[in-house]
């Protein structure tokens, strides 16, 4: 159904499904009261699920001192505690707040020239950075990228895993950053092995060259450990976040290493509305709920849980090319497109994303059970029967 508000908004996102108007744990409901299980979070934004009593509290706490918004001429509490936390809990030494994930990008990589003096980045086949120009640049989606050419220059794209091709492209006298995500998201689900993290990190020691964890989608709780890095013990200069980080509310970060943030200076970047008072209060009680050993060890279990029975489900139904993933981050490469694949399970009830065009990803949110999950994985083989 067609409603006056939706034909108001700018047609770039091919809807589909019913209007939702609530949501619960991991289920959303529609306007006839349909129930769906939700294992697409928001696109891996809400990790805490829907109505989560974390970031009410936070949201009553933060609304109660009466500011949402200060800017960041003056000091701010929920900011600077915020900041605090994730560098304790990281490499970082210093945090940028801003509002979204391809915001966070283009900050570190404006940080990495000033850190390097240098100009040039270079980015992964499969990857995907965002949708600004150049975080574009860095995206490996031709067909985003071609109506916008030409977009920023002296980015390149290497393909993942050849080293030749990209020890030519990072170049000592040119590039200031090599961006990756150690678990690619948009480009297939696809675990980025350590080893290669780890050759990376060395060439750009080499080289004078900021090493990028776009870690978006796979940070924050999502593979099971707090920051993805951590899986492989490779530190990235500089790590961007977005997606969960605020619990639904916008909200994006960079995380900078001593040794860059050292070299930023007053002026050089900023954003009007980044780490304002409330999305930082709530930030702050997502990332320490999703921090807690106790949460992150029972999304390890229940993404292994997981793991297992796609695996089970590929060895039974021939449709299924490969399946990857870790923690609660997980793709089903198809033979076929998976669009028509995700419209009948939508159907049977349950919410999947695609992430290219014959994969079928599931991000559900990070407090989802088993149970919920068999349920899950139970439509989507009878729709792949
Ligand atoms: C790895 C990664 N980086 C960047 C982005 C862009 O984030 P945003 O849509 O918040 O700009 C995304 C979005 O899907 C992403 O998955």
């Amino acid at each position: 159904m067609t409603t006056i508000a939706a034909s108001a908004l700018l047609g770039v996102y091919p809807r589909v499904g019913p209007t939702f108007v609530a949501g619960e744990g991991c289920e959303l409901v529609a306007a006839d009261g349909t129930r769906y299980l939700d294992l697409t979070a928001g696109i891996a934004v809400n990790a805490l699920g829907y109505g989560h009593p974390v970031i009410r509290a936070a949201v009553d706490a933060a609304l109660a001192t009466g500011l949402v918004h200060l800017s960041n001429l003056y000091h701010s509490d929920p900011a600077e505690r915020l900041a605090e936390l994730l560098a304790r809990h990281s490499f970082a030494s210093a945090v940028f707040f801003c509002n979204s994930g391809a915001e966070a990008n283009e900050g570190a990589f404006k940080f990495a020239r000033r850190w390097t003096g240098k100009t040039d980045i270079v980015a992964f086949s499969g990857g995907f950075h965002g949708r600004l120009f150049a975080s574009l640049a860095a995206t490996d989606r031709p067909d985003y990228r071609r109506p916008f050419e030409p977009l920023l220059g002296g980015v390149q794209i290497v393909p993942l895993g050849d080293r030749a091709a990209t020890e030519r492209a990072v170049r000592t006298d040119g590039t200031a950053a090599v961006i990756i995500e150690p678990v690619q998201g948009e480009g297939g689900v696809r675990p980025v092995s350590p080893e290669w993290l780890g050759y990376l990190r060395r060439l750009c020691d080499d080289r004078g060259v900021a090493l990028i964890f776009d870690e978006v989608q796979c940070g924050l709780g999502r593979t099971g450990v707090l920051f993805a890095y951590e899986h492989s013990g490779v530190v990235p200069d500089l790590l961007t976040l977005a997606k969960p980080l605020a619990g639904g509310f916008p909200m994006g970060a960079v995380l900078l290493g001593p040794d860059v943030a050292e070299a930023i200076e007053p002026g050089d970047h900023a954003t009007t509305f980044g780490g304002g008072p409330l999305v930082a209060s709530v930030a702050r009680a997502v990332v320490t709920t999703i921090a807690d050993p106790g949460f992150l060890e029972a999304v390890r279990t229940t993404g292994t849980w997981l793991g297992t029975r796609l695996r089970a489900l590929a060895a039974r139904r021939r449709r299924i090319r490969e399946v990857r993933g870790v923690g609660l981050m997980w793709g089903m490469e198809l033979h076929e497109p998976a669009a028509p694949v995700i419209a009948a399970a939508r159907a049977g009830g349950v919410l999947v994303l695609s992430a290219g065009a014959n994969v079928i990803r599931l991000v559900p949110p990070l407090i989802v059970d088993t149970a919920a999950l068999d349920r899950g994985v139970g439509v989507l083989e009878e729709v792949l029967a």
